[in-house]
């Protein structure tokens, strides 16, 4: 990558984060921000389109904020703030609307597997993906990192943006999606995608014993003890990989092929690898909840200047659609 991009990335509140969301956007935002300028946020408007209780959203903001900046979010580099905190992204998603086709909505997976499994759509969820463009768009983001499930919603950006830019001449930058390919997808302790829609999540802040519990609980096949298994199948070596060192990863793969080791040994040693990883993340987790104040002033300062970018780009888009 060249230096010194404008990367953007944000998370919904929509409930606890879990390693899926690390390893496939947390870890490698938070890496990004060595050597770039980047704007992080809580997707707040999005979690709206599942229309949680005012409590909750407001408490899940709030447990997003403080598990990213545990996570190594450093507020001193990154612009870290609420979506709800910027409203030119709400005037911008309305502009995109306007040259959105609803042919282009009705394709989104996301929206179509929603509808297929019988829930409710509301009209949010519907044009989901152009409030997502206007987040993108109004930064003038260069690079995006998220997960594989997202790369629709990138696709939807770049389409907006391109057909923007050839009615009313060059205006906004078109993304780029950045999606790790060892991680692009992060399964679950059943084998499917982790999500917390399916309920087979491993919190990254999770309570020792039930987290051990979970995972000592993870599906796998039912090779006996002493046959060779399939590493590349097993889903707790899939997870394992994700903490453990290239030496240690292979050690592994060799219990596996040899035969003659229990999944159980497996998930003991996935657990280990677990709880050790995000150890210093829980220390600096603790120091954070006991300073609220502390983190309200980040969000706060992220969102003044957030709002500078957002009003700079709103103003062009304006101007070449022909408002005031
Ligand atoms: P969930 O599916 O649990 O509701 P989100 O949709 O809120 O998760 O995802 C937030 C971010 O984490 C997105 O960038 C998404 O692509 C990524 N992500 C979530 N789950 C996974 C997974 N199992 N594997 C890879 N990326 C994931
Ligand atoms: N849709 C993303 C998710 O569910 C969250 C999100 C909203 C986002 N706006 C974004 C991600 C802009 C990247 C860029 O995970």
């Amino acid at each position: 990558m060249s230096p010194r991009q404008r990367i953007l990335s944000g998370i919904q509140p929509s409930g606890t984060l879990h390693i899926g969301n690390y390893f496939a956007m947390m870890k490698p935002a938070i890496e990004l921000q060595a050597d770039n300028e980047c704007f992080y946020f809580i997707a707040d408007l999005h979690a709206l389109t599942q229309t949680p209780k005012p409590e909750a959203l407001r408490e899940r903001i709030a447990q997003v904020a403080v598990d990213f900046l545990a996570c190594g979010l450093d507020p001193d580099r990154t612009v870290f703030f609420r979506q709800s905190d910027v409203t030119q992204v709400t005037e911008l998603t309305w502009i995109l609307n306007c040259i959105t086709p609803v042919g282009l909505l009705e394709r989104c997976h996301s929206y179509k597997d929603k509808l297929a499994k019988g829930l409710d759509a509301n009209h949010g969820l519907f044009s989901y993906p152009v409030l997502m463009a206007a987040d993108i768009l109004i930064y003038d983001s260069n690079v995006v990192p998220v997960g594989q499930d997202q790369k629709q919603h990138l696709e939807v950006t770049r389409d907006l943006a391109l057909r923007f830019n050839n009615q009313y001449g060059q205006t906004l930058t078109v993304p780029e999606p950045l999606i790790g390919e060892a991680v692009a997808v992060v399964p679950g302790t059943d084998g499917q995608k982790m999500s917390k829609s399916y309920g087979n999540t491993i919190e990254i802040f999770g309570a020792e014993k039930e987290m051990r519990r979970k995972i000592m609980r993870m599906v796998t096949d039912s090779t006996p003890v002493e046959a060779p298994k399939n590493p590349d199948s097993c889903n707790v070596f899939a997870l394992y990989k994700l903490f453990a060192s290239a030496a240690e990863t292979q050690a592994l793969r060799k219990l596996y092929t040899d035969g003659g080791m229990g999944y159980g040994t497996a998930k003991q040693m996935l657990f280990e690898k677990y709880w050790a990883y995000f150890e210093p993340f829980r220390r600096r987790r603790a120091e954070l909840l006991a300073n609220p104040d502390y983190v309200e002033r980040i969000l706060q300062d992220g969102g003044r200047r957030a709002r500078h970018v957002a009003d700079e780009t709103l103003r062009r888009v304006r101007t070449r659609v022909g408002l005031a």
